[in-house]
């Protein structure tokens, strides 16, 4: 029965915020994968986890006020967290890894020591523009008039130490590799990586930071952080024992059978990461595959549009076989698709209320109705069996084929042209008028046994997808766990002759469609803005340094070139014009504030923007939702004269 082992992974997901339905999609398709491999025998590895370095979550950690690791505790293990999403899915994953976990950080350590030692990372200099107070490079395209596209400001020339990777040493290697067929698929893909990257040249990578601080240290070089990339990949091997002795499975495991990755990351999974293997001296995986993205209305699925899929909720209104069915059954693995919950409502509908779950129900209900529950041993064989039997006998070969090469859809596309057939012999049979005849028993008791016994085919390869609605259904139809096994799916005539089957609870509701709709809408509905916590205290004398005076608008107008800014000159009480620059203009044009009462801090350091002195700053209350700035300018009472402190 062992047929040797299977190691495949998921990518390892950012806790920068909760998980969505595509990142859903993506873990639902390895796990249905990864169940099917132990269906047919493997012995299975499945590896998922959470990639916890970077910048990005540092910045976020700092915005929620917390550390870096609470920020990610929380994402990945808190409640209705990373963690509590996976077992809500149902997903059977053998290990989670963590790249905050001890024993892969100290790997990462050694492997990066490694490559340096072998001379593929050297180190040398990263190049190009620098903003002093963001403390970031960027290229010459992503300026904003030659400024900094965050803060507006200057930039200059720099030049930072760094480490780098031989990317370009392994450039023809990775060609060959790419080309080999085997390595990447779908197909597609392969082009897309040599002409797009391989062609144009590969360039050293650069693999250390020294701008922030959240990522693996570089143990000989205090000060430089692994790029997060490096740190991530290899997590595939350090999770199963790689340098490390925390697990002991990597002679085991090791070469994967499969890395499962979405589109946008194949880049770094067929490119980087087998140059990287290729300088270790080790197995190469043996394939990665490029699955498509979840899209809404053609478009991404971003938290600034508004238009995130929560898993959660879908999976509580609507149970979860039912959306990792959807998920499955619609799109297919390779290609884009589009998400819709029209479409999740017609499938569930369509294909598990009314083809599956009617056919168990209808065929149980009239073993219990016609024969008590327990079929007679006697049987009447009819040429109308035949297309049936044939058809459920050859469904396993033709649905393997499918499974093999990750086409998951055209597998449970297989299932559902039996069970469609299977529906068809119910009507082309009347077992309703055969129950009427006592000289028909034997060949009624032979209808429901063909097709109990096709469910059971059906329902084992359905297994992998659904597996709890399947556990049920085996129980309704009589099926005890020697009648589910991979094995007993190639057989048609393994439920006892006498099966005894039990009327259950009903698989798969009909939903609603018009009220789920209204439902999903009311639920969908922006709520209130989430302000970020209070910051933490101060003294009421380090309050009382910042000098705040009430100011009247004297002029203002647009400075010239800029998009942003406004300049102002004040009466700030002290008889001579103060002036202030400030960037509203996307807020308010300046013949609407002239003449208005409003506040400025008197007492910061003088700024130049855009060469002009800026003395102090005007206060406004802002906000900022879905990646959106809203700005109000503080106005007070104009009946409070200039100069006021306020306190
Ligand atoms: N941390 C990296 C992966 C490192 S693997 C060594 C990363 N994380 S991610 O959280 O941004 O994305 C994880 C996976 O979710 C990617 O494969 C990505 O393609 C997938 N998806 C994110 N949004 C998706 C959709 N809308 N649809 C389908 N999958 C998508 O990248």
């Amino acid at each position: 029965m062992e047929k040797g082992t299977f190691y495949i992974t998921t990518p390892i997901y950012y806790p920068s915020d909760k998980l969505h339905i595509g990142h859903t999609y993506c873990t639902v398709a390895t796990d249905t994968i990864a169940r099917y491999k132990r269906l047919c025998g493997y012995d299975v590895m499945f590896l998922t986890g959470t990639d916890e370095h970077g910048q990005k979550i540092e910045e976020k950690a700092k915005a929620a006020g917390v550390t870096p690791q609470e920020f990610v505790d929380n994402i990945v293990t808190g409640k209705g967290g990373i963690k509590d999403l996976w077992k809500l899915m149902n997903i059977s994953n053998d290990r989670f890894i963590r790249t905050t976990d001890d024993y892969h950080v100290k790997a990462v350590q050694r492997i990066f020591k490694k490559m340096y030692d072998n001379g593929d990372i050297y180190k040398g200099a990263y190049k190009g523009m620098y903003c002093t107070p963001c403390e970031s490079f960027w290229t010459e395209s992503q300026l904003v008039d030659g400024k900094c596209p965050d803060c507006g400001r200057e930039v200059h020339y720099a030049e930072e130490e760094a480490y780098f990777f031989r990317l370009s040493k392994y450039a023809k290697p990775v060609q060959e590799l790419l080309e080999s067929g085997e390595f990447l698929e779908p197909a597609s893909r392969v082009n897309e990586m040599i002409n797009n990257f391989i062609k144009p040249g590969l360039e050293d990578l650069c693999v250390s930071r020294t701008s922030f601080n959240w990522g693996i240290p570089v143990d000989f070089d205090p000060g430089h952080v692994v790029y997060v990339w490096v740190d991530a990949l290899f997590n595939y091997c350090t999770a199963i024992g790689f340098m490390n002795d925390k697990y002991d499975d990597y002679d085991k495991y090791w070469p994967a059978d499969v890395h499962i990755v979405g589109k946008e990351i194949v880049r770094f999974h067929s490119i980087i990461w087998p140059a990287m293997l290729m300088s270790m001296g080790m197995p190469l995986p043996k394939k990665v595959y490029g699955h498509g993205w979840l899209v809404i209305d053609g478009g991404k699925m971003s938290k600034s549009k508004g238009n995130v899929v929560d898993p959660y909720m879908l999976a509580d209104m609507f149970g979860v076989d039912a959306l990792r069915f959807f998920l499955l059954r619609t799109f297919p693995f390779g290609s884009d698709g589009n998400f819709s919950n029209e479409l999740l409502i017609s499938t569930i509908n369509t294909d598990l209320a009314n083809d599956l779950g009617n056919l168990v129900s209808r065929t149980t209900a009239m073993a219990v109705k016609y024969f008590g529950g327990t079929l007679p041993t006697e049987r009447e064989y009819d040429a109308l069996d035949d297309e049936l039997v044939s058809m459920a006998k050859a469904l396993r070969e033709k649905y393997a084929f499918q499974m093999d090469k990750f086409q998951l859809h055209l597998a449970l596309d297989e299932i559902f042209k039996v069970i469609q057939r299977a529906n068809k012999y119910i009507d082309e049979t009347a077992p309703w008028v055969l129950a009427k005849d006592e000289a028909k028993k034997a060949r009624l008791a032979t209808v429901l046994y063909n097709l109990l016994e096709t469910l059971r085919i059906c329902l084992v390869l359905l297994a992998p997808f659904i597996p709890d609605s399947c556990a049920k259904a085996f129980e309704q139809i009589g099926a005890d766990e020697t009648c589910t096994t991979w094995d007993s799916a190639e057989t048609f005539g393994v439920l006892p002759a006498t099966v005894t089957v039990h009327k259950g609870e009903t698989l798969f509701p009909r939903v609603d469609m018009a009220k789920t709709l209204e439902e999903l809408e009311k639920m969908n509905k922006p709520k209130g803005p989430v302000f970020p916590p209070v910051e933490p205290n101060v003294t009421i004398d380090d309050f009382a340094k910042c000098d705040m005076r009430v100011c009247k608008v004297l002029s203002c107008e647009a400075v010239k070139k800029s998009d942003k800014l406004l300049k102002f000159m004040l009466d700030d009480g002290s008889g001579t014009p103060r002036q202030i620059l400030s960037g509203i203009h996307k807020f308010y044009e300046p013949e609407q504030l002239v003449g208005k009462t409003v506040v400025a801090i008197l007492n910061l350091p003088n700024r130049k923007m855009m060469g002009q002195d800026s003395c102090g700053m005007l206060l406004s209350a802002v906000h900022e939702e879905n990646g959106q700035e809203q700005l109000h300018l503080l106005m007070l009472d104009d009946s409070i004269p200039a100069g006021f402190r306020l306190c």
